[in-house]
């Protein structure tokens, strides 16, 4: 698993400090009298978006960092954030009421058989009439290329670099249909902002990106 420690430490809001935009165009279905789950909060951008609209958040995540940052935040405004340091796959029986679970740039870094474990704990997690919000890396990413040539693919799309890092790249449709049991309320797929990760040269991910709802 890649460490976010040393990153986190180094860079406040390496992935923006703004809330994904899917969050902020369908939050309006969140039900407010239940809590939301962000698994992979790192630095809390999208938990405390939420907690600011009043919403309450279990916000995960393995990296010790990013919880106390994110633990921070939260105290220093009051917001009703839980933090919880750890992985999906050890977040044990959570009583299966969440109405959202946020999954925001954890695909790219788990292989194969971790996307395996990531979609039997939505099931096993997300309420009824609960919404997923869920965003992957395509194989039209700009990187793809470099990474196939320059990585060593250790799975489908999936490739591990020199220094233990991990990239995987959904295809055309795939992020869907990996939750067939539940609604589509919101589909896309193309080439996301451009943005920068601290001081880092100017990216633009080949994305997808759905909300989805249990029935
Ligand atoms: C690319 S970051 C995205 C952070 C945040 N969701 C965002 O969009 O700003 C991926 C995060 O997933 C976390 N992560 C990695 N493996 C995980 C796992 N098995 N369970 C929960 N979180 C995990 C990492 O520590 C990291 O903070």
């Amino acid at each position: 698993m890649d460490n976010f420690d040393s990153e986190y430490s180094a860079t406040p809001d390496l992935f923006g400090a703004e809330p994904e935009r899917s969050l902020v165009r369908f939050a309006d279905r969140l039900d407010p009298s239940r809590t939301v789950l962000d698994v992979g909060c790192g630095q809390g951008r999208n938990s405390l978006y939420l907690a600011r609209r009043g919403l309450t958040v279990d916000a995960l995540d393995p990296s010790q960092v990013a919880v106390e940052q994110v633990g921070r935040a939260a105290d220093a405004h009051d917001l009703p954030i839980r933090t919880i340091q750890g992985t999906f796959q050890d977040l044990g029986d959570t009583g299966r009421d969440y109405s959202g679970i946020l999954v925001f740039g954890l695909i790219p870094v788990l292989t194969r058989p971790q996307i395996g474990e990531l979609v039997r704990a939505v099931d096993t997690h997300l309420g009824r009439g609960g919404h997923l919000w869920i965003t992957a890396f395509g194989t039209w990413d700009p990187d793809y290329p470099l990474r196939a040539a320059d990585w060593v693919e250790e799975d489908r799309n999936s490739f591990r670099s020199p220094d233990g890092r991990l990239r995987t790249y959904l295809e055309s449709g795939e992020l869907v249909a990996l939750f067939p049991g539940l609604e589509t309320i919101h589909s896309w797929e193309g080439l996301g902002p451009e943005h920068r990760h601290g001081n880092g040269p100017v990216e633009r991910h080949g994305m997808a990106e759905a909300v989805l709802r249990r029935g």
